[in-house]
């Protein structure tokens, strides 16, 4: 067997970050009020059952609240809210502070401007190293047209440039 050097977190978080994604704020109400935290490891996963999926750190003082209340609301960032990325991954801060929100059917706050937005319940919890898998079923979702992602690529925060043929391809 061949041996290889260890790969390092360092590694990991470099050549990862060429892995492109959305990012998203998940929300919960909580009985101390309002609880979120930005999330970038939220994926889709299936369509029958509807469920999704995301990785909070074991180090989130928030995904306990999150878990403790079994709802949540995935908030799928547009490009204005790269403040609120930065907002909510300060851990102990008041992410709420100017925030405007409304409550979503199961009544977990969906921001303002949202791209989308996905509530869900808690489905089932897997161990992921220093993260925890979590699997979501998911309860009542809706999207808002004529708005652009937020991107976030080798540690920095993108947009989408579509091609006008591509847009009209998919149109
Ligand atoms: C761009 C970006 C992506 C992030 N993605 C994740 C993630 O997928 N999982 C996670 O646990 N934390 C992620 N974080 C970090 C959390 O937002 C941050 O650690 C958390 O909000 C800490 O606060 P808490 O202790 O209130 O949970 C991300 C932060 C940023 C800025």
């Amino acid at each position: 067997m061949t041996s290889h050097p260890p790969v390092t977190p360092s590694q990991l978080r470099t050549v990862l970050g060429h892995f492109a994604t959305g990012l998203t704020i998940i929300t919960a109400a909580t009985p101390d009020g309002p609880a979120g935290f930005t999330c970038q490891s939220f994926a889709s996963l299936s369509l029958d059952p509807a469920l999704v999926t995301f990785s909070p750190a074991r180090t989130s003082s928030t995904w306990p609240l999150l878990r403790a209340a079994g709802s949540f609301t995935v908030n799928i960032l547009p490009a204005e809210h790269e403040h609120l990325s930065g907002q909510f991954a300060r851990s102990g801060s008041d992410k709420f502070a100017g925030v405007g929100y409304t409550a979503s059917p199961l009544g977990n706050p969906v921001l303002d401007q949202a791209l989308a937005w996905v509530d869900c319940e808690l489905h089932q919890e897997y161990d992921g190293g220093d993260h925890t898998i979590v699997v979501a079923a998911v309860r009542a979702l809706a999207a808002r047209e004529a708005a652009e992602p937020l991107i976030f690529y080798k540690g920095a925060y993108a947009r989408v440039h579509r091609t006008p043929a591509l847009q009209g391809a998919l149109a």
